[in-house]
């Protein structure tokens, strides 16, 4: 019998969809009515929300921000906050060598919020942003009219085709090199936000939080290093007015707040100034595949 189910459609333009690849065997993906599916019949969901579900089983379930976090980060990220970000990602791009009609790919990118910025700026420009969690990938569906998402594990084969890829955008979400290299076209440019050591500072400071890692720049050089050469980097430094809300969301969004109860937070966040005023201070780093002057270690 002819299959008759006809699913939810991707929502992302068709130069997003071509793209696609299988994340079990590496395969262009086509549309079909049960979702997308490779020549070698591996099958995956598109959701009621237009994002295709690229996870395999390898993934466990549950990994990646949960439905609150996930609300949280967007509702903070809505208030313009962190805008300044989404600013320095337009300027970094508009400044340096870009395609005509460009494909950027957020990976770990979450509500899609940057890409969505990044697109306003750029009209010939489609996006996809790929997380982990599909509470994220809900959301980044809908971002931008030139953007999809789909669930993929940045730490597995990322589901696009090698040397599909214009831009990769990876903000403060886990690196994996080598499929940066391999998705991106042989002159892509990889733009990687990571925070400062004074990012946060006066919550960390009141709210008694973990520093950033002081060897976080080595760290990021060490994970590049093979796969990517430095091309610039600029630092992002802005104050900003948090109500206590804001003050709670951000914490939690980062890593510092993990040996800390929620409650406890709240109670050193309720006598600090409302709004507090804090600092949030990024560095933006491009980079265009190639292994750098030193060469492989
Ligand atoms: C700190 S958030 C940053 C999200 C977004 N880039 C932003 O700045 O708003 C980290 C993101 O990485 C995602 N993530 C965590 N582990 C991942 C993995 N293995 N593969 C893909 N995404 C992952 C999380 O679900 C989350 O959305
Ligand atoms: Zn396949």
């Amino acid at each position: 019998m002819a299959n008759t189910h006809t699913g939810p459609r991707l929502r992302m333009p068709e130069s997003v969809t071509a793209a696609l690849t299988c994340p079990v065997c590496g395969q262009a993906l086509a549309q079909d009515p049960s979702g997308l599916t490779c020549p070698s019949r591996h099958g995956f969901n598109v959701a009621r929300e237009g994002y295709a579900g690229l996870l395999t089983g390898a993934t466990p379930p549950g990994t990646g921000d949960g439905k609150e976090m996930v609300a949280d980060r967007l509702r903070f990220q809505t208030a313009g906050h962190y805008d300044p970000i989404g600013r320095a990602l337009v300027k970094v791009l508009s400044d340096g060598p870009i395609a005509a009609a460009p494909l950027i790919v957020d990976v770990g990118g979450g509500t899609g919020y940057y890409l969505a910025q990044v697109l306003d700026a750029l009209p010939e420009a489609v996006g996809l942003t790929t997380d982990v969690s599909k509470f994220a990938a809900r959301k980044a569906a809908k971002a931008h009219s030139r953007a999809g998402a789909v669930t993929a594990d940045s730490w597995r084969a990322l589901p696009l085709a090698t040397g599909s890829v214009d831009v990769v955008l990876n903000v403060f979400a886990p690196r994996n090199a080598a499929e940066f290299q391999r998705v991106l076209k042989p002159i892509g440019t990889l733009v990687v936000v990571t925070p400062e050591a004074d990012h946060l500072a006066e919550l960390r400071t009141a709210l008694g939080l973990l520093e950033v890692d002081p060897r976080k720049d080595e760290r990021l050089a060490e994970s590049l290093h093979g796969h990517f050469a430095p091309a610039e980097a600029r630092r992002v430094r802005f104050d900003m007015d948090l109500p206590h809300q804001d003050a709670l969301t951000v914490v939690g969004m980062g890593p510092s707040a993990r040996h800390v109860t929620r409650e406890e937070l709240a109670a050193r966040v309720a006598v600090l100034p409302d709004p507090v005023r804090v600092t949030a201070s990024v560095r933006v780093g491009t980079y265009r595949s190639g292994t750098g002057p030193a060469g492989p270690r």
